[in-house]
C-alpha cells in the first residue's frame, strides 16, 4: 500500500474520488506550521475553492480556543479545506459540522468503529476525542469570502505518545481497536467525498439535512451539561440546535439562552 504522500502526489488518492474527485485540489507538504495557515495563505492569493492540503506534519497545528493540535509525524490525518460557499457569517458553524459528520461517517464506513460529534466540532469515539474540526472563515459584507476547514484525526498510534493533560480524553483510530484498521489514504478519500456531499446539500437546503444528522450523532442534546464561555460558567439543559449551528440551553428555571462558542461538558 504506498503511503498516504504517494498516493496524494501521485494523483491515486483524487482518481479515487468518483465526481467529487473534479472539485478538490489536492496538495501534500512534509512538513508546515498550520495547514489552516497554508490554506488560508492561498485563498488571499485567490485559489479556488476545493484546494486541499494535507500535512505529514505541523509544527504549530492549533485547535479551538488557542489550544495546540499535537500529531506526530505520519501518525494522524491533519488537513485543511478551502470553501467559498454562499453563506452568511453565522453559517460558519454549519460548515464545521460538515467536516466534523463527515469524519465521523469515514471513521465508521473505512473502519467500522461507531463515532458520535459533540457540540461544536468534536468527533468522538469509544467517549473519547479522536478529532476535531477548526473554521477560520473571512467574511466580506454579508457573506463568507473564505473558509478554511481544519480537519485533525488521530489515526495511529496510542494516546500515551501525547502530553499528560491530553491522554485520558483523547483516543487514536488504531487504540479504537477496528477488526482492521484502515490507510489514511482510505480515511482521506471517503472524508472528502463525504464533505463534497455535505457542502452541496448545505448550499441546496440552508443546512436542514445536516442539521437533522447533527441531532441524531451529537452526544449533548438532551443532556444536562456544563458550558464553559470565557470564564464564565453554565450549567444547563442542551436542548436543542438552533438553523445557523448554535446551542441552545435551559437553566433549572426554565429560561433559555443561545451560546455560538464555548466548551461543554457532561454532568
Ligand atoms: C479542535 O479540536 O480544537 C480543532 C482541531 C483542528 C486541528 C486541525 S489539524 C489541520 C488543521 N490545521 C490546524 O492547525 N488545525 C486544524
Amino acid at each position: 500500500m504506498p503511503d498516504l504522500a504517494e498516493q496524494i502526489r501521485t494523483g491515486r488518492l483524487i482518481d479515487s474520488l468518483g465526481s467529487a474527485g473534479a472539485f478538490y485540489d489536492l496538495h501534500y507538504v512534509e512538513t508546515t506550521s498550520s495547514t489552516n495557515d497554508d490554506v488560508r495563505a492561498a485563498a488571499l492569493r485567490g485559489a479556488s475553492e476545493g484546494l486541499v492540503i494535507v500535512a505529514g506534519y505541523q509544527s504549530a497545528g492549533r485547535g479551538r480556543r488557542g489550544r495546540r493540535w499535537w500529531s506526530k509525524r505520519g501518525q494522524g490525518l491533519t488537513c485543511s479545506v478551502l470553501l467559498r460557499p454562499s453563506l452568511a457569517p453565522a453559517a460558519s458553524h454549519l460548515l464545521a459540522f460538515a467536516a466534523a459528520l463527515s469524519a465521523a461517517a469515514a471513521i465508521e464506513s473505512c473502519a467500522h468503529v461507531s463515532a458520535r460529534t459533540k457540540w461544536p466540532n468534536d468527533i468522538l469515539v469509544k467517549g473519547k476525542k479522536i478529532g476535531g474540526v477548526l473554521v477560520e472563515s473571512r467574511v466580506a459584507g454579508s457573506q463568507i469570502e473564505a473558509a478554511i476547514v481544519g480537519i485533525g484525526l488521530n489515526h495511529y498510534g496510542r494516546s500515551g505518545d501525547w502530553p499528560q493533560e491530553v491522554q485520558e480524553r483523547a483516543i487514536t483510530l488504531e487504540a479504537a481497536g477496528p477488526a482492521r484498521l484502515p490507510s489514511r489514504g482510505a480515511m482521506l478519500a471517503t472524508l472528502l467525498v463525504e464533505l463534497h456531499a455535505r457542502y452541496l446539500g448545505l448550499q441546496s437546503d440552508g443546512g436542514d439535512d445536516l442539521l437533522a444528522e447533527w441531532r441524531q450523532r451529537d452526544i449533548v442534546l438532551g443532556k444536562q451539561v456544563t458550558v464553559t464561555l470565557g470564564s464564565e460558567t453554565v450549567e444547563a439543559l442542551a436542548v436543542e440546535v438552533g438553523p445557523c449551528g448554535e446551542l441552545i440551553l435551559e437553566g433549572s428555571n426554565g429560561v433559555r439562552r443561545t451560546v455560538t462558542a464555548g466548551e461543554v461538558t457532561l454532568r
